[in-house]
């Protein structure tokens, strides 16, 4: 499919599928979404409940331009926190449209800009020590793959909205999530449609609706409580 990387509202970039008319992160600012949905919602409020850790397992469903994974890069040194972070992809980032993404620049992390490089740069399906605190694996794979069974703390739920891609937003999907979480462990996802919210619920999450980013009203934040 097409894909041409363009400017958000907050200066950042990020991908756009003119077919599907729809991006890889909110047109009102890419970086400005990452933060909010997956970084405060999500690894601060997840750091927050459980104080005494000091080590997380992350899962990303759509690696994509490797943003979320960039961003928790740079607050895994701010928390004192290792985070092993698996990021799945069915459809990776091509090398050119790699160079024109501007998150280095725009999160003003220019001598960082090496790793976000290598973040793309690494192999698939092997364990990275891309710093002391940030170790990737990266899973060339399709979510419908995932199996795993209570090994994750944190799930970033990254999947193009449910109106280009439905199945993605699915009981079916959420059962792998629920399933692939540890006890405790939370999904945090940009989406807010009351469908979703019921998928997620009937899979057995205890469902929160938070505030969105700029932009977007709601968001929602599942946690598979024991
Ligand atoms: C909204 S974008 C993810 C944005 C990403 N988190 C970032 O920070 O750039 C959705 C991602 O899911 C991937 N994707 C879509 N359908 C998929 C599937 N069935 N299995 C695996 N990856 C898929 C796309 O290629 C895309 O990278």
């Amino acid at each position: 499919m097409e894909r041409e990387v363009v400017i958000t509202g907050d200066g950042s970039s990020t991908i756009h599928l003119p077919q599907w008319n729809e991006q890889y992160h909110s047109k009102h600012g890419a970086i400005q979404e990452a933060y909010h949905v997956f970084i405060k919602h999500g690894l601060h409020h997840y750091l927050e409940v459980q104080p005494e850790r000091d080590e997380i397992s992350i899962l990303e469903i759509g690696f994509g331009t490797g943003l979320n994974a960039f961003i928790t890069l740079l607050e895994a040194e701010k928390l004192n926190c290792t985070v092993n972070y698996y990021g799945v992809e069915g459809y990776p980032v091509l090398k050119d449209e790699i160079t024109q993404l501007n998150y280095p620049s725009q999160l003003k992390a220019y001598d960082k800009a090496p790793l976000f490089i290598s973040l793309h740069e690494v192999s698939w399906e092997e364990k990275y020590n891309i710093t002391p605190a940030f170790i990737l694996t990266k899973q060339k794979r399709f979510f419908s793959e995932i199996e795993e069974k209570e090994q994750y703390n944190l799930i970033y739920f990254d999947a193009f909205g449910a109106r280009v891609q439905p199945e993605l937003w699915t009981e079916n999907i959420f059962q792998k999530m629920y399933d692939a979480l540890q006890i405790n462990g939370v999904l945090v996802t940009y989406a807010a449609k009351g469908s979703v919210r019921r998928a997620m619920q009937v899979v057995g999450f205890s469902v929160e609706k938070l505030p969105g980013p700029p932009g977007k009203r709601e968001m929602l934040r599942a946690t598979k409580k024991s």
